[in-house]
């Protein structure tokens, strides 16, 4: 087969590729791990790297020669790791052990001491499937079309890379590391293990496997349902969700959103299809949480000032800066109530212009999280106002504004003095069942007596979502 040379600047990297490859394929065979959020579908316009003088799109580049690109280096993200938990006594049985929370976007690894609980170092890094696409859906259709070897010993690899590095990091040997958790939504879960993901995308989309499993030493958390899986598990670990007098909303809003609603004495869980717009992806100016990202934006004295992470200038929106700019837009009447943007397109500054597309793909998500949130309640038979409190996990809700979550109308504004975010609680629920058996235990137990609600099955789901597609501050979405 015909090979050609690709070398990748500023890096400095050289790979030989079969001719007819694309330049993505060979960036990801150099490991330098490109942000491809469409997973080279050429839609999304982040592949952009420099060949001859010229932007063009990795993706929609094939390989007939060989060639010198310029790549950006990937700015580094914010990677959330603290959470809300409790504290335990650790079984003491192992001197070390690690916890692993596997994000669709990032992951993050802690090591602790075994015996009194504390944790000795930790490490996270993005998650390097997000070169094949930066929603479950694009990474299960590649491993249905390729096969998911590739995709499992990506994931593998990193966590190994990460035990290593934070083993370092307390300056101990790897081997010291006798037992771990692992949490992951679903997908991650089924890539990691190199189950086929096909019943994920195939009605009624549950899990190949739902149980809680051991792998040398690993204990993995069990899913709930296709996409409610063991990260969710592992928020109700840390919160004692079964044992809450409160009426509690847990919310998890990543690539997907996942929902608890319930206290000690019923819970039930959703997934909506909240699509990654959050996350930067399908957004124009979109970008994930790291430097350059405008996270803020607000009003002053009638006048748009806005916050960029580090000393940098703004390079794109991140989500929690997506949710406040269109709530301002919104308070300014640039936006009405059905999304309609009276401009062609609002720029608020270089390189962040929000078009009305991007308005549409806020909608969606935003609907599907809200239309999620009545219809849990309807399930339970209570009110939206009942709700007591709402926790608020993850990365962007950590770091989103709940005001402006509501002034859109994601969140029942009549919530707003409810909404407490509770940091990466996944984590801090793997973390627990690494230190003490019984905690992977009441894992088990949580997840078995945590009912499942289907959305799209319901009767009144359509309705209901169409309706919370308006930007409206009213009560009943
Ligand atoms: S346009 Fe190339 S990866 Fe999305």
């Amino acid at each position: 087969m015909n090979q050609h040379v690709v070398t990748f600047l500023p890096a400095g990297i050289s790979v030989p590729v079969e001719a007819g490859s694309s330049l993505l394929q060979a960036q990801i065979a150099a490991g330098l791990q490109p942000d491809a959020p469409c997973g080279g579908k050429g839609t999304c316009g982040k592949c952009r790297v420099v060949l001859d003088g010229q932007e063009i799109l990795a993706c929609q580049t094939q390989v007939h020669r060989d060639m010198t690109v310029f790549t950006e280096q990937p700015e580094q993200m914010k990677i959330l790791t603290a959470g809300l938990s409790v504290d335990i006594l650790p079984d003491g049985t192992d001197a070390y052990v690690m916890a692993f929370d596997i994000g669709t976007t990032t992951v993050v690894c802690y090591l602790m001491d075994g015996r009194s609980g504390g944790l000795l170092a930790q490490s996270s890094c993005m998650n390097p499937q997000s070169q094949f696409g930066a929603d479950v859906i694009s990474r299960i259709q590649q491993v249905l079309k390729d096969g998911g070897d590739v995709m499992s010993t990506t994931i593998r690899d990193a966590l190994s890379r990460l035990a290593r590095e934070t083993a370092a990091k307390a300056g101990i040997p790897p081997e010291a590391i006798t037992a771990s958790a692992i949490v992951g939504n679903t997908a991650m879960h089924h890539l990691l293990l190199g189950i086929d993901p096909k019943p994920l995308v195939t009605p009624p989309y549950m899990p190949a496997v739902f149980e809680a499993l051991e792998r040398n030493g690993a204990r993995i958390l069990p899913n709930i349902a296709g996409f409610v899986g063991g990260d969710t598990v592992g928020c109700m670990v840390s919160t004692r969700f079964d044992r809450l007098e409160e009426l509690t909303l847990l919310i998890d809003i990543g690539t997907n959103g996942e929902m608890v609603l319930g206290n000690r004495n019923r819970r039930i869980a959703c997934s909506t299809a909240a699509g990654p717009a959050f996350e930067g992806a399908k957004i124009s100016c979109g970008m994930r949480g790291a430097e350059g990202a405008v996270d803020h934006v607000w009003l002053e004295k009638g006048e748009l000032q806005y916050h960029v992470i580090g000393d940098k200038a703004p390079q794109g929106l991140c989500g929690s800066g997506l949710l406040d700019l269109v709530a301002v837009l919104l308070d300014l009447e640039v936006l009405d109530e059905s999304g309609y943007l009276e401009e062609k397109a609002f720029s608020l500054c270089e390189n962040v212009t929000l078009t009305q597309k991007d308005i549409r793909e806020v909608q969606l998500a935003k609907a599907a999280i809200r239309a999620g949130i009545e219809l849990l309640a309807r399930q339970m038979g209570v009110k939206v106002e009942d709700i007591q409190q709402v926790y608020l996990a993850g990365a962007f809700g950590n770091y989103m504004d709940p005001k402006s979550a509501c002034r859109i109308g994601m969140i029942p504004p009549v919530l707003i003095d409810r909404i407490q975010p509770i940091g990466n609680a996944a984590g801090e629920g793997a973390k627990l069942c690494a230190l003490r058996r019984e905690e992977f235990d009441y894992a088990k137990a949580l997840a078995k007596h945590t009912e499942f609600l289907e959305l799209a099955s319901l009767p009144d789901f359509q309705d209901c979502y169409v309706d919370a597609l308006e930007f409206s501050e009213e009560e009943d979405a």
